[in-house]
């Protein structure tokens, strides 16, 4: 039940996604970002809530009384602890590292009767639906706890949900080419090696199971180094007949998948992250799983496509889109509407 009009929404967590997805819920007329809420003041959220930041003027709230000690010590200005403003939330979106989460589920949300929304990192069974706008939004309408699932399985169940629904998916394959790690995460290297998941098939296709059931699919996946996006080459058997215009238009109409064409010169990560820098989208973020037109080929009946996820921001509108279907405020086409025309989804040229 909302109190007002207006969802309030705590992000719990302000890292890669955490930020990311508060200044996403800033932008939409149906939410107010009530507040922020850490353990301690990163470069990111000190830049985030600085004068010249996109949050500037958030309520800043510490996630324990350890955490408002700390922020203290950084000298922030910090309104409380979470806790005691729980009551007047209407939702948490929880950014907060693995393992994080499912402590404050059990701490926070739970005990004081709040909506919860969780990242690809939670564990598995954290939330009773696994959440992906284009594939499942009704399974979250009304629900209390929800999990956003992570950037490769978002773009699977949207680039798998257009193909499934057009043509039918007998079996699929996927082999992930996954970035080493974000940007700021320059604990993680410098590396020189591409590190294969041993585990084969890897979890990414029960992950995406986990939102589309009935999906027949196996993923192999290895890490490289570099820091923007995540690519996956697919292999699908079809049910139905297809030829490559068919697909084509279908990705075209899927509201979240892009066609990036490498003959106009967009012929690996790095030039579509330079795209999005040339077309001063934030933080250079791409929001859509980006396929590349020339690689959808379909021969006996197989079809194969490549795609790149940028791992960063594909999960944002998901947030949003949670948000409404928790509280019943739209359908799945309106959400998804507003949320793309709020975030610039398709809409940069
Ligand atoms: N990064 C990606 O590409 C990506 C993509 C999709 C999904 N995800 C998922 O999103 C979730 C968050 O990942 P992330 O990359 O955004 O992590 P991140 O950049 O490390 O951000 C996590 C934030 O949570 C803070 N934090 C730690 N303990 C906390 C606590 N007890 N209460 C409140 N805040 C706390 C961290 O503060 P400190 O820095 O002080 O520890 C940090 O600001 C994970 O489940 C991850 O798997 C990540």
């Amino acid at each position: 039940m909302l109190r007002d009009n207006m969802v309030k929404v705590v992000v719990n967590g302000v890292g890669t996604i955490g930020k990311r997805v508060a200044e996403a819920v800033k932008k939409q007329d149906d939410m107010e970002l009530y507040g922020l809420s850490d353990v301690s003041a990163s470069g990111g959220l000190r830049t985030v809530l600085s004068e010249d930041g996109a949050l500037h003027k958030t309520s800043l709230y510490g996630s324990s009384e350890d955490g408002v000690e700390n922020l203290r010590e950084d000298g922030m200005h910090v309104e409380g602890v979470l806790e005691d403003v729980l009551g007047e939330v209407d939702v948490v979106v929880d950014c907060t590292p693995p393992g994080i989460d499912e402590k404050n589920k059990e701490n926070l949300y739970e005990p004081n009767d709040v909506k919860a929304i969780f990242q690809g990192g939670a564990p598995k069974d954290i939330a009773p639906v696994a959440f992906n706008a284009d594939a499942n939004y009704e399974e979250a309408e009304g629900e209390d706890f929800v999990k956003v699932v992570s950037c490769n399985t978002t773009s699977l169940s949207r680039t798998m949900s257009a193909v499934d629904e057009n043509f039918g998916v007998e079996h699929a394959v996927a082999s992930l080419v996954r970035r080493g790690g974000d940007i700021p995460q320059d604990g993680r290297g410098p590396i020189n090696s591409t590190v294969p998941v041993t585990e084969v098939p890897s979890h990414h296709g029960p992950d995406v199971q986990a939102v589309m059931p009935d999906l027949d699919i196996k993923t192999l996946a290895v890490k490289v180094p570099v820091t923007y996006g995540h690519v996956h080459m697919v292999n699908v058997e079809l049910e139905q007949e297809a030829n490559e215009e068919e697909v084509l238009e279908a990705f075209e109409e899927q509201p979240r998948v892009s066609l990036v064409s490498a003959g106009d010169g967009y012929d690996s990560t790095g030039k579509i992250h330079e795209r999005m820098r040339d077309l001063h989208s934030e933080r250079s973020d791409m929001h859509e799983a980006a396929v590349w037109e020339e690689t959808v080929t379909v021969e006996n009946g197989t079809l194969y496509w490549i795609h790149m996820v940028h791992q960063e921001a594909i999960v944002v509108p998901d947030n949003v889109d949670a948000i409404r279907a928790m509280f019943e405020l739209e359908d799945k086409d309106t959400s998804i509407k507003k949320t793309n025309d709020a975030v610039r989804i398709k809409s940069v040229p």
